[in-house]
């Protein structure tokens, strides 16, 4: 996307004893005629007298029949990563897409550019001059970017949701459950002690996140919160407030409009903390304190185990902040983290429910809308389960908060209304309980996903999937497991594009 296209499309038009013919109406046909007018017999030098005539972003890989032996590959903007493979190098905008050729790769920073020849690699800035890159070996390996015998990326992700958030809890705590002591937890990044209120910001999933690193915040630190939609934040020109922590969270660590936000609160003074899968990103590059969730490579373009390992990393942020602040006894803190290291157990019980929820989704998906509802704690996993119903299976879909029903959403429901309700929360189940009989009173097919000791839940609903026991707080991680489940099975059943959906990204760099 070029900001001055149409300027430079006009100049070039002009010049018509060149005899310029546009072919397109893409901002990308102006950069070879450009490069063509700024002609000097070297592809890299006539690059580099060309980008200084350009505004917006521009990441992309330049060839020319003029000059064989170069492949210029500019990063401005978009990510770009260059693999070091055996005997060739490799361009490619995702470290995921190469990973099964090599795992030595140089992340380009905004305003470089690499010249790949047969004598090897050179980096250059927009200047043109040297600069030193070593590659990283990224802690991926080929094998997780791999299917193994899944139908889809996206089963298998969920599938691996429980090991990304054990992995992600292992940064942290010590993987022996004989050493669990709040005295050994150890969060990964700095954060200033004198932390007064926490911002969470987000966009797509990773807002839905956001609400949740909200609510865990203030329920289990005690500190004021609130969330932002990162396309949101910097544009309304928000005041942050002093002693300010932004928690930026990106799955890819790309998102434009993430980056954007960060850098706003950024120059208002506010610390910044970065929650991304991708040590190597422009998020984790624009903060000095990152946490890195250890998902792993994630090929599916709607977020699974990033989510849950996102999640994961919220809890051990408001852990952290708890045991800083005091506001949590240690005996408190000592059944809280047993209940952390428990989650991914819990987890992987919620996969073995795969048949029934495969059978359940068979049966709702003839539905061309869907209601997902949730209270408190939950809502955040309604959000989610809405949106990747959206992405995936390309339908209507909705969260709802259960409270607010009755404000209008209640209207829409009518006999066989599709709802899913996370019922999770202890603190809510009454209201939670009323919610219920108030939709199956309208003719509402509810699956309900909830605690239930004594088996009361069961009765107020059509389907009840039931969760593990644990607070609250981790309940949404257990939650979230079967509303991917049926969201997947539903889209199979759609014979949906599942792993590459329509219209979506999984960068969002624009
Ligand atoms: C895109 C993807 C969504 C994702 C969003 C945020 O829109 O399609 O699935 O939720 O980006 O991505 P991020 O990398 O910032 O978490």
């Amino acid at each position: 996307i070029l900001d001055n296209a149409a300027a430079i499309k006009e100049s070039l038009i002009e010049q018509k004893k060149q005899n310029i013919k546009f072919r397109s109406e893409t901002d990308t046909e102006i950069l070879p005629h450009l490069i063509n007018r700024n002609w000097t017999g070297s592809l890299p030098e006539s690059v580099l007298a060309t980008l200084k005539q350009l505004d917006g972003g521009l990441t992309c890989c330049i060839v020319s029949m003029l000059d064989p032996d170069h492949l210029v590959v500019v990063r401005k903007g978009n990510p770009m990563v260059i693999g070091f493979g055996d005997g060739e190098y490799i361009a490619a905008s995702d470290a995921a897409a190469i990973v099964h050729h090599t795992r030595r790769m140089v992340f380009l920073r905004d305003g470089e550019l690499a010249v790949l020849s047969h004598e090897g690699v050179r980096f250059l800035d927009f200047d043109g001059n040297h600069i030193d890159h070593t590659p990283h070996k990224i802690p991926w390996t080929p094998v997780m970017a791999e299917k193994r015998g899944y139908r889809h990326f996206l089963l298998k992700e969920i599938v691996e949701s429980p090991s990304a958030v054990r992995e992600t809890i292992a940064s942290c705590v010590p993987a022996k459950i004989e050493s669990l002591s709040p005295d050994t937890f150890q969060f990964p990044c700095a954060i200033p002690k004198n932390i007064s209120n926490v911002i969470f910001c987000g966009s797509g999933s990773s807002y839905s996140a956001a609400m949740l690193g909200q609510w865990i915040c203030e329920l289990v630190a005690g500190i004021p919160a609130t969330r932002q939609v990162a396309s949101e934040y910097q544009q309304m020109h928000r005041v942050v407030k002093e002693n300010t922590l932004y928690v930026a969270i990106s799955q890819s660590g790309e998102t434009l409009d993430t980056l954007e936000s960060v850098k706003y609160a950024q120059s208002r003074g506010a610390h910044i903390l970065a929650l991304t899968n991708n040590p190597f990103s422009s998020l984790a590059r624009l903060t000095q304190d990152a946490f890195i969730t250890s998902a792993g490579p994630e090929v599916s373009v709607a977020a699974s185990k990033t989510f849950t390992a996102a999640l994961a990393a919220l809890l051990l942020l408001a852990f952290s902040m708890a045991r800083t602040k005091k506001s949590l006894s240690y005996e408190h803190q000592k059944k809280l983290l047993k209940n952390i290291k428990e989650l991914p157990d819990q987890m992987e019980l919620m996969i073995t429910y795969e048949t029934r929820i495969r059978r359940l989704a068979g049966e709702f998906a003839h539905n061309r809308s869907f209601f997902f509802i949730g209270r408190g704690l939950q809502f955040p996993v309604a959000h989610f389960a809405a949106l990747t119903m959206k992405e995936v299976a390309n339908i209507h879909a909705e969260a709802l908060l259960g409270g607010e029903m009755k404000h209008g959403a209640i209207s829409l429901v009518e006999k066989d209304t599709p709802i899913m309700f996370f019922a999770n929360q202890w603190t809510l189940k009454k209201n939670i309980l009323n919610d219920m009989d108030e939709l199956r009173a309208r003719g509402a097919r509810v699956i309900a996903a909830g605690f239930d000791v004594n088996e009361e839940m069961s009765a107020h609903c059509d389907e009840f999937i039931a969760i593990p026991t644990t607070p609250d707080s981790l309940a949404p991680l257990l939650a979230i497991v079967p509303a991917q489940l049926f969201i997947y099975y539903f889209a199979l059943y759609n014979k949906k594009d599942i792993d590459r959906p329509r219209n979506i990204a999984k960068s969002v760099t624009v």
